[in-house]
C-alpha cells in the first residue's frame, strides 16, 4: 500500500512538517510505502495513484491554510473511488481555536475518498509568538499513525 503525505507548514518551527515526518516514519516501520511532501511539491504527483492520501495543515484563522485548500481543490475531477484518506492538523488548545480538520475531511469526502481513520489534532503552544509542540503530543502522533496503519492494512486485505 502506497501512502502520500501532503502537508503545509508555515511557522519557523515547522511543527506540522515534524508531525508529517513522524507519521511517515511510523507508517514505514509498519511496512507501508510512504512519500511525504509539502503541498506545493505534492501537486506535481499523480495523487490518484496512491492508495491513501494523508493531508495535514496548521490551523490558521480557524481553517486550513490557503495552499492546503488549493492543493485539495486542484484534485477535483480525478477518480479517488476506493482510495483512502485521513487528515491531521496543528492547533492551539483553546475553545476558540477552531480546527483545520473539519474542512479537510469535508474536502476529502467531496473528492470521493473513504476516510480511513478519524482525524488527528495536534496541540501546539505559543510563547512570545514562538511555536512549540505541547508535551506528549508526538507520542499521540505515533500512536495515531500505528492505529491508522492497522486500519489501512486491514482494509487492503481482500
Ligand atoms: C496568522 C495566524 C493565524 C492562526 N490562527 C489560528 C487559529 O485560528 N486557531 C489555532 O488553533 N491556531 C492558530 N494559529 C496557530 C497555528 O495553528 C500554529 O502557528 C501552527 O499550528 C504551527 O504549525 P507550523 O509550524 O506547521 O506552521 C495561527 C497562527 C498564525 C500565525
Amino acid at each position: 500500500m502506497q501512502v502520500l503525505i501532503a502537508y503545509d507548514s508555515v511557522s519557523s518551527a515547522k511543527l506540522t512538517a515534524k508531525v508529517a515526518e513522524a507519521i511517515a516514519q511510523t507508517l514505514r516501520e509498519e511496512g507501508l510505502e510512504v512519500i511525504s511532501a509539502p503541498v506545493g511539491d505534492a501537486r506535481q504527483l499523480h495523487v490518484e495513484e496512491f492508495d491513501c492520501l494523508l493531508i495535514g495543515s496548521p490551523t490558521m484563522a480557524w481553517a486550513p491554510t490557503k495552499p492546503t485548500k488549493e492543493f485539495l481543490d486542484g484534485l477535483k475531477g480525478r477518480n479517488f473511488a476506493g482510495k483512502f484518506a485521513a487528515s491531521f492538523d496543528t492547533q492551539i488548545r483553546s475553545i476558540i481555536s477552531g480546527n483545520a480538520n473539519r474542512a479537510l475531511e469535508s474536502k476529502l469526502k467531496g473528492l470521493g475518498y473513504t476516510i480511513a481513520h478519524p482525524h488527528l489534532q495536534v496541540y501546539v503552544r505559543s510563547e512570545n509568538k514562538v511555536y512549540g509542540m505541547v508535551e506528549g503530543e508526538m507520542e499521540k502522533v505515533t500512536a495515531w499513525a500505528r492505529a491508522l496503519a492497522k486500519d489501512l492494512i486491514k482494509a487492503s486485505v481482500p
